[in-house]
């Protein structure tokens, strides 16, 4: 498991890398991590990786015409506090095409991996943004079971927005129970 040690200054702002401003529109992602019943779960590794403003990934396979960001490598990672609190600061993701079908776009999201105390195995789900026009035609966020969809979409904040800096989406992750938040399984399949 990965740790607390591992964690370096500035992990949790994706926001400066390598010198510089990445580009884009700032945004805090922020939330819980609870257990069934509204419990927090503190001290659990959260990882984020997503694609910069462009909808471009440097970190895989991605050879699609958008250009890449010299000061955004779109990997981040936290530790969930006493509350199961977390906060990254970072980049509204682009949309970015895929081959999976004619003219497929996935919706703009923040692919996240959680390791805890709490569970015995790596969480990996996506946060995505809420009213996204390409929704409809994502086989992924349309393999979660309908019931469950919404809680695999983040809410924007006003409140948490930083007047002249950040716009703000808050989301919590649920481990278990009614509210769960969905998973992604080893067959691209989902539970939730
Ligand atoms: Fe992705």
């Amino acid at each position: 498991m990965l740790g607390e040690d591992r964690l370096a200054a500035g992990d949790a702002d994706l926001t400066l890398r390598a010198g510089g401003e990445a580009l884009g529109q700032r945004i805090i992602v922020f939330g819980r991590v609870l257990d069934s019943g509204g419990r927090p779960v503190p001290d659990a590794l959260l990882e984020i990786w997503q694609a910069n403003a462009a909808g471009r990934y440097r970190h895989v396979v991605d050879n699609w015409p958008a250009p890449l960001d010299p000061h955004f490598d779109g990997l981040g990672r936290v530790v969930t506090d006493a509350l199961g609190r977390y906060e990254f600061t970072t980049i509204q993701p682009g949309a970015y095409p895929w081959g999976n079908h004619h003219n497929a776009w996935r919706p703009a999201h923040i692919h996240f991996s959680l390791f805890g105390r709490a569970f015995t195995q790596r969480l990996v789900t996506q946060m995505y943004f809420p009213g996204d026009p390409l929704f409809g035609q994502d086989p992924i966020f349309n393999a979660i079971p309908p019931t469950a969809r919404d809680r695999a979409i983040a809410t924007f904040d006003l409140s948490r927005t930083q007047p002249d800096w950040a716009l703000a989406y808050r989301w919590d992750i649920v481990l278990r129970g009614t509210e769960q938040t969905p998973f992604e399984t080893d067959d691209d399949g989902y539970v939730a």
